[in-house]
């Protein structure tokens, strides 16, 4: 990508610490070093120990323009400046290539040399280009590593496919410098915040909900048939536990009211689990009250007209037709509250077809304050998936449409709307 020199991009003027990790690949970071000074970037390298074993901290430092730094215990570096400093003083990390045991590092925070240490002390946006093997790309650890990470908030690039060194085929080659000066790009102008963990919520995250009370639903409902079975929608409730993370980290009391669902319960929420519409509905009164309630529960509309209480059997016959009566609609009873109702109120609406005219009647017929709106077709991958295309609906029928982001991602951004338009709101 070239650019005009009157037109400068992401990367103009930003500070980015490159940690180079080990591998063939290696050699491709010194060509990632001049790309991202051509972009306007300040580099500044760190090398792995098998890093050096393909380039040189000389080479690296030459292209820089700066110091190559080496390890955690290289006196000169610690007494010029620290690896807490190194964390610290960038715009953006960026870790190419990032062979397999630099993802395990990262993923458990064990942090045996000064590339790991840096890693494990920074709140800065990370980009990882990974490259390995594609058996050890392909791997479950690799995989659940991967996993791992982008649950972090950490951005990934690649890996290509192609031909490996081990005349083998398939995805584990380093993206192109160019694709991951792209990449970069893309990350800062999506990432100006650092990525708030719950456990930094005291410190580095702005506080901006602090003092306020935030109610979440999250999940699926399960309606029992009978002991065994029951009906249930399709949430993996990652959305929903990803808004009250976000909340908690900017400072909420946050209360998720959860169906079942396999995902942790975020860190610093009170989370209370229940099973059927019923009783989430139940909760979010008792919950009561709060500045902000967010229902991205996907709620069941009906639920079998009786309960067995014990297993319906199968006795050769056609089964009895199931009689369905109709649910509580959670957010249409908080919305239309009299006494009590929170100060905003947003609904969530999942569509597999005419997503903006299904959320405008949505919000109408609901009576909340905002919906936030999104295709889960089976063409996008939502449904499960760690990715989320959200359109922000309002009241005036006006719309807000932003780029395909991590759910975390998604999560942090919206809490920083709800909060402004609380702010709003008070002001
Ligand atoms: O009508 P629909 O289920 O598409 O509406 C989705 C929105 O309404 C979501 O915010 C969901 O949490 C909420 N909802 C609810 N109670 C229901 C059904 C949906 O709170 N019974």
């Amino acid at each position: 990508m070239s650019r005009s020199p009157s037109a400068p991009g992401p990367l103009a003027g930003r500070r980015i610490l490159l940690i180079v990790g080990g591998g063939i690949a290696a050699y491709k970071a010194l060509d990632l070093i001049r790309r991202l000074r051509d972009r306007g970037a300040a580099v500044r390298p760190l090398l792995t120990e098998s890093a050096q074993e393909f380039i040189t901290p000389l080479a690296a430092a030459s292209l820089a323009g700066e110091r190559a730094h080496t390890d955690l215990f290289d006196r000169e570096s610690e007494a010029e400046i620290g690896h807490i400093r190194l964390a610290r003083d960038a715009d953006a990390v960026v870790v190419a290539p990032a062979t397999a045991n630099m993802m395990a590092r990262m993923a458990t925070g064990h942090a045996p040399d000064l590339a790991a240490t840096v890693l494990l002390a920074t709140t800065l946006p990370i980009l990882i280009a990974p490259a390995m093997n594609v058996r050890m790309w392909l791997h479950p650890a690799t995989q659940r590593n991967l996993a791992t990470l982008k649950g972090d908030g950490v951005a990934v690039v690649g890996p290509n496919e192609g031909a490996m060194a081990e005349a083998e085929f398939g995805p584990g080659r380093l993206a192109e410098p160019h694709e991951i000066a792209d990449a970069l790009e893309a990350m800062l102008v999506q990432r100006s915040e650092p990525r708030d963990f719950g456990f930094l919520a005291g410190r580095e995250v702005p506080k901006k909900l602090a003092g306020r009370h935030v109610l979440v639903t999250s999940g699926p409902t399960h309606e029992a048939i009978d002991p065994v079975r029951y009906l249930a929608n399709r949430s993996s409730g990652r959305q929903g536990h990803a808004v009250a993370a976000a909340a908690a980290a900017a400072g909420a009391r946050v209360t998720l009211v959860s169906g079942p669902v396999t995902i942790p319960d975020p860190a610093g929420v009170a989370v209370v689990r229940v099973e059927s519409a019923r009783a989430m509905l139940a909760a979010v009164e008792a919950a009561l009250p709060a500045d902000l309630a967010v229902f991205a529960a996907a709620v069941g509309d009906w639920r079998p007209a009786e309960t067995r209480d014990a297993k319906i059997k199968k006795d050769g016959h056609a089964p009895a037709p199931l009689a369905l009566v109709e649910n509580p609609d959670i957010l249409a009873t908080i919305s239309a509250r009299a006494e009590g109702r929170p100060p905003l109120v947003v609904g969530f609406a999942a569509e597999t077809d005419a997503v903006l005219d299904n959320a405008r009647k949505k919000i109408a017929r609901k009576g909340c304050d905002l919906i936030v709106a999104n295709d889960v077709s089976a063409e996008g991958g939502v449904m499960g998936g760690s990715e989320n295309t959200v359109h922000l609906v309002a009241r005036d029928g006006s719309v807000e449409t932003w780029p395909k982001l991590d759910k975390e991602e998604v999560g942090r951004r919206l809490v920083a709307r709800f909060a402004a338009l609380l702010e709003a709101r008070r002001g």
